[in-house]
Parts: structure tokens; sequence; C-alpha cells
């Protein structure tokens, strides 16, 4: 089996990193800039993985491919996207007083697809999350997002809640979450070298 180089990045050169891998990602009408990405995870516990590999052309050196990003979701978020999103979670799940990790961003870039990048992501990511206190990771994608979609069913996410969108159900919101456990963890099935953010 393939063993996984992955990476921890810092928030100011992870965020460049992110910014430019989007270039690659025709699927998102909105890329993160570097900055939105700051404003996000700037005093947030977060987490920002990263999958790297070689490209074919210099098989010596290892790039960025697939990425991913988290962060704690507080329940008294004075950010109004964040305060929505926990808002709706509440329908779904308890939240109040509990230590939940948000899934925020992430994917791979099209010509390393079905290699496992994202998978050995989600694992680090879970280990992480669990290592670091949290009971349960939530993540957010929309139904035209197909790819993810499979992806997230394969990784074992389990469906909490859908948010019709009023009149595009392209656009219309998927909730999902995974509770973690040293079982969960035991189970994983990638091999992985990480290499810590200074
Ligand atoms: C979704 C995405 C991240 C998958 O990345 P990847 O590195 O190819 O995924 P992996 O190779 O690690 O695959 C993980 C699992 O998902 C499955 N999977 C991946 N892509 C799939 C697809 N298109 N259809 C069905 N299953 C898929 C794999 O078979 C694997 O399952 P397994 O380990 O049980 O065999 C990648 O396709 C992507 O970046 N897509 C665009 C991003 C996007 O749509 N974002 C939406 C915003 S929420």
């Amino acid at each position: 089996m393939m063993r996984h180089t992955i990476r921890q990045f810092s928030l100011e050169r992870g965020s460049l990193e992110i910014e430019y891998m989007e270039q690659y990602f025709g699927e998102f009408q909105e890329k993160k800039t570097a900055g939105e990405i700051r404003r996000r995870l700037l005093g947030r516990p977060h987490l920002i993985l990263m999958s790297l590999a070689a490209p074919p052309d210099d098989p010596e050196q290892l790039i960025p491919v697939a990425f991913k990003v988290g962060h704690e979701l507080r329940t008294d978020e004075t950010d109004p996207a964040l305060a929505a999103l926990a808002d709706r979670l509440r329908d779904w799940i308890p939240l109040d007083g509990r230590r939940v990790f948000y899934s925020w961003i992430g994917g791979t870039r099209s010509d390393w697809r079905g290699q496992g990048h994202y998978r050995a992501l989600t694992e680090e990511q879970e280990a992480w999350a669990l290592h670091q206190g949290y009971e349960r990771i939530v993540v957010k994608t929309k139904n035209r997002f197909h790819a993810m979609r499979a992806t997230l069913d394969h990784l074992r996410f389990d469906i909490i809640g859908y948010e019709r969108h009023a009149f595009d159900n392209a656009e219309s919101k998927i909730y999902l979450h995974k509770q973690l456990s040293p079982g969960l963890i035991r189970a994983h099935v990638t091999q992985r070298e990480v290499q810590h953010a200074a």
C-alpha cells in the first residue's frame, strides 16, 4: 500500500499554499483567498494538512497535491456564517458544551485523484482531532458536489441534515458528521508519515 507524506502547515504558509492549489479546482466557483483563510482560522484552534506527491516531470520534488482544513466550532460563535452553522447544527446534534471540529475545506488536485490522498488527510485529521479531545467532526457539502458526496460516503460520514435551496436543488446543502473514538482510529487503513509544522 502507498505510504502518504502529510505535512501540517502554519496558518501563514498554509493559507498561501491553498490559494495557489485552488487554481487547479475547476469545480469551485468561489475560490478562497489566503486572506479569507487567515481571517477564519486566526484565533481559532485549527489544523491545515496537505498530502505531498512528486510531479511526473520532477520525481525528486514533493509538492502539495491535496489539502484539508478544519477548525473548532464554538457554540458562542460571533462570526455570522459560523453562528448560522452552529444554529443549524443544533437542530440535529447536541452542540452546547461539546467539542466539535468543523472540517471546513479540502480537495485533491485532479491529476492526483483516486490515489487515496483525501482518505489519508481525513484519517490524519480524525486522529489529530481525537487526540485534541474533540468528540465529533462535522462537514457540509452541496448536492452538486457528487465526487465529494461519494467520497464522504466511502469515508463513512453519516448524514445528519439536509437544507433545501429555495429554487435550485443542486445548491441544497447536506450536513454530515462522524463521531470520534479510539476504535475509529484503529480502523484507519492508510499509512502516513506526518511532518508537523514548526
Ligand atoms: C472529492 C475529492 C476530494 C476526492 O479526493 P481523492 O484524493 O481522489 O480521494 P481518495 O482517492 O482519497 O478517495 C477516498 C475514497 O472516496 C472514494 N472516491 C473518491 N472519489 C470518488 C468518486 N468520484 N466517486 C466515487 N467514489 C470516490 C474512493 O474510492 C475512496 O474510497 P475507498 O478508500 O473506500 O476506496 C476530489 O475528487 C476533489 O477534490 N473533488 C473536488 C472538490 C469538491 O468537489 N469539493 C466540494 C466542496 S464540499
